[in-house]
């Protein structure tokens, strides 16, 4: 029998998660037994989720060689990945079984095992429920679809212009700044293939959903706090000048746009105060911390959570400091909020007041 190891890892679920979702993570940990090792492993070894993850994690170690070959690594983790038969695990059964539809429009994230090296995510897809293009700065992302199909179109940053224009969205500046990018890979993925992205080829990508999907997704390293996720809108009508595959695209310049902040007096700040519920599992608390509004996201009341600032931009409407996303409450007949909505790419979500 194959040695047996224990390990802890750390578990984060997620409402979506960094640079796909809201960026806004809990942190859970829990310990698993792993029940093949390295030194035993080989291509033909069935392997269960401990092992997967026993050998992601030798793997992914590569990352600190200089140079790192991360076209070496992503086939290894694909023909890994290959190997698993993931909804026969059982941590991945158990998030198969429970899927529910919970943010229409937008895919189920959560993340399977988070360390500092690698990430393991699992995402739900209804048809059409499409992730417009991003990139995952200085990360590799191994796609894997388990069911389902999907067209992945992927793309390198070919050119940064020095181009910008401003617009005003939202009472937010924002800086569009201009580029062109390569297209890499433009293909439709069958359930039990894989897409493969690396830091330097094909790393913007968007992924369109055909019928409902499961992909599971191994990100080196993983996505942290300050990862800072980019999106591009893609003029695809037509070649830029002329260069076949390249493409005209545009991005927020975070940096350079800023947010027209307006002065709330402090007692009406009051009517924000409160603790909303988004699912179960999932709560967002409201407070004042001086003269500034704070929200705080939770996997339950009584846990600290990731903070952040709101900003006010009109009455009642405010962006999260620093994200891309904006938090509008909704105001009952009593003057005082019954509930709040997030705003993220395109989408949003609701959280009722609860007390
Ligand atoms: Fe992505």
């Amino acid at each position: 029998m194959d040695d047996f190891k224990r390990r802890e890892f750390i578990k984060l679920s997620a409402l979506g998660f960094a640079g796909i979702a809201l960026q806004l993570n809990s942190i859970t940990t829990y310990a698993q037994s792993a029940n093949a090792h390295f030194g035993k492993w080989n291509q033909d070894t069935a392997i269960n989720w401990d092992a997967f993850l026993e050998r992601l994690t030798q793997l992914a170690k590569t990352q600190y060689e200089i140079p790192w070959d991360q076209k070496q690594y992503t086939q290894q983790v694909k023909q890994l990945l290959l190997q698993c038969h993931f909804p026969g695990f059982e941590n991945i059964r158990k998030e198969l079984e429970s899927y529910e539809d919970r943010t229409p429009n937008m895919a189920e994230a959560t993340n399977l095992h988070m360390e500092v090296d690698f990430q393991v995510s699992l995402f739900q897809f209804e048809k059409g429920e499409y992730i417009p293009h991003h990139d995952h700065p200085d990360m590799t992302g191994v796609i894997n679809v388990v069911s389902g199909s999907i067209l992945a179109k992927n793309y390198s940053l070919e050119e940064q212009l020095s181009t910008t224009r401003e617009i005003i969205k939202n009472g937010r500046k924002e800086v569009m700044q201009k580029c062109t990018v390569r297209e890499v890979g433009n293909e439709i993925i069958e359930g039990g293939h894989v897409s493969v992205l690396t830091a330097h080829e094909g790393n913007i990508h968007s992924i369109m959903p055909n019928l409902y999907t499961q992909m599971v997704d191994v990100f080196t390293p993983a996505y942290k706090q300050d990862t800072s996720t980019i999106w591009y809108q893609v003029n695809e009508d037509g070649f830029s000048e002329g260069q076949k595959n390249v493409f005209e695209a545009e991005y927020v310049n975070k940096e350079l746009s800023e947010v027209n902040v307006i002065k709330l007096r402090n007692r009406k700040l009051n009517r924000y105060v409160g603790a909303y519920k988004v699912r179960e599992t999932s709560y967002l608390k409201v407070y004042k911390k001086e003269d500034d509004i704070i929200l705080e996201r939770t996997p339950n009341l009584d846990t600290p959570g990731m903070l952040m600032k709101l900003l006010p931009y009109e009455h009642n409407k405010f962006w999260v400091e620093d994200q891309p996303i904006r938090c509008v409450f909704n105001i009952g007949d009593r003057k005082e909020a019954e509930s709040l909505t997030l705003f993220v790419s395109g989408t949003s979500i609701t959280a009722n007041k609860i007390k």
